[in-house]
């Protein structure tokens, strides 16, 4: 075994614990209904879970089994192959899309190799803060085209219908959010963490918030995703449920609600035994809306929390020395 590389050591603070505490399950929630009541029902699961982990999982979520399968085998295959061919799809300065692995987080590099690729392709979107009004860029897709779109466009209609609960739960109309997804820039990563041979040290991604709205994200059984519990600040497992998504909302949440709801950290954990494969899907805004406390949640007494931004310039604004025409890096969005 060589070396092991100190650009994956994560500060000791940081380090996963290597036992896995039972811990409080994140709440399964089923999406299945059939009356005004058992909408009720949900609404209300999702607004407590929101409030108290930020987190969630559901069932019965209408997300066809048969794609999701099809995309594991389709990525697994992509992983099975050399460097040297999955390069040839590499994610670069004209290509925001595609395969990377060398994507660092909070400044420590993560223990994975990822593919991403966009929902509605192409997609235009502002090649950097500073060149926002002049220059667009358009993203565009490579492999492997059809299961990824076949698969992306069924998760998005889950995306939908949560923001549509979740708009509930917060006490507005089902569709108050819709219109502000109208031009998304949202797209689905496929994630695979390799077997790492110093799992006590590194992480497959360091503790973030995601930065988007939402995010639907399938895992496979062998676990590692880990939430910081609210209430005490203890990492909590995420304990894979088959079939379920897992769902927690992004910074863009957080500032609708003016803190009713949070955007909550998370990080993966890696193990020296089998490699784990995941599939997020980040639900963002159109790039040129503008994130500030939804007027009708806020008033005199809870005035707003959160300066207004525009989705677009923050995206383009989370570049890293790679991506810098980009501004993609790091998407933990
Ligand atoms: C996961 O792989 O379980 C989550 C990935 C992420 O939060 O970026
Ligand atoms: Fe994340």
């Amino acid at each position: 075994m060589g070396e092991v590389d100190p650009a994956f050591i994560q500060a000791i603070e940081h380090r996963p614990k290597l036992k896995f505490i039972e811990a409080e399950a994140i709440p399964v929630i089923n999406l299945s209904v059939s009356s005004l009541s058992d909408t009720k029902e949900v609404v209300s699961q999702i607004g407590n879970a929101c409030k108290k982990w930020g987190f969630f999982q559901v069932i019965n979520h209408g997300v066809p089994l048969d794609l999701r399968e099809k995309i594991e085998k389709v990525m697994k295959q992509f992983y099975d192959q050399s460097l040297e061919e999955k390069n040839k799809v590499k994610k670069d300065e004209d290509k925001a899309m595609g395969y990377h692995d060398g994507e660092l987080t909070k400044n420590v590099r993560d223990w994975k190799e990822v593919f991403d690729f966009l929902l509605h392709n192409p997609t235009v979107m502002p090649a950097s803060h500073e060149l926002y009004d002049q220059e667009l860029l358009t993203w565009t897709n490579q492999w492997p085209q059809k299961v990824c779109e076949e698969y992306a466009k069924e998760v998005e209609k889950l995306a939908y219908k949560l923001l549509e609960l979740i708009s509930l739960s917060l006490g507005l109309s089902a569709n108050r959010l819709n219109d502000y997804f109208k031009d998304q820039n949202s797209f689905v990563r496929l994630n695979h963490y390799p077997t790492c041979p110093f799992p006590d040290l590194a992480l497959g991604v360091g503790r973030h918030k995601d930065g988007g709205a939402l995010t639907v994200l399938s895992q496979d059984d062998i676990g590692g995703l880990e939430v910081k519990r609210k209430s005490d600040g203890e990492w909590i497992q995420v304990k894979p449920t088959p079939n379920a998504y897992i769902i927690n909302l992004g910074d863009v949440l957080q500032v609708w609600s003016n803190d009713m709801y949070e955007s909550v950290e998370h990080r993966v954990a890696v193990n020296s035994k089998k490699g784990r494969f995941s599939i997020p899907f980040f639900f963002l805004p159109s790039h040129y809306v503008t994130v500030k406390p939804l007027d009708e949640l806020v008033n005199e007494q809870n005035t707003p929390k959160y300066k207004e931004y525009n989705w677009g310039k923050y995206l383009a604004n989370r570049k890293s020395s790679n991506y810098k025409k980009l501004g993609v890096e790091n998407i933990q969005i």
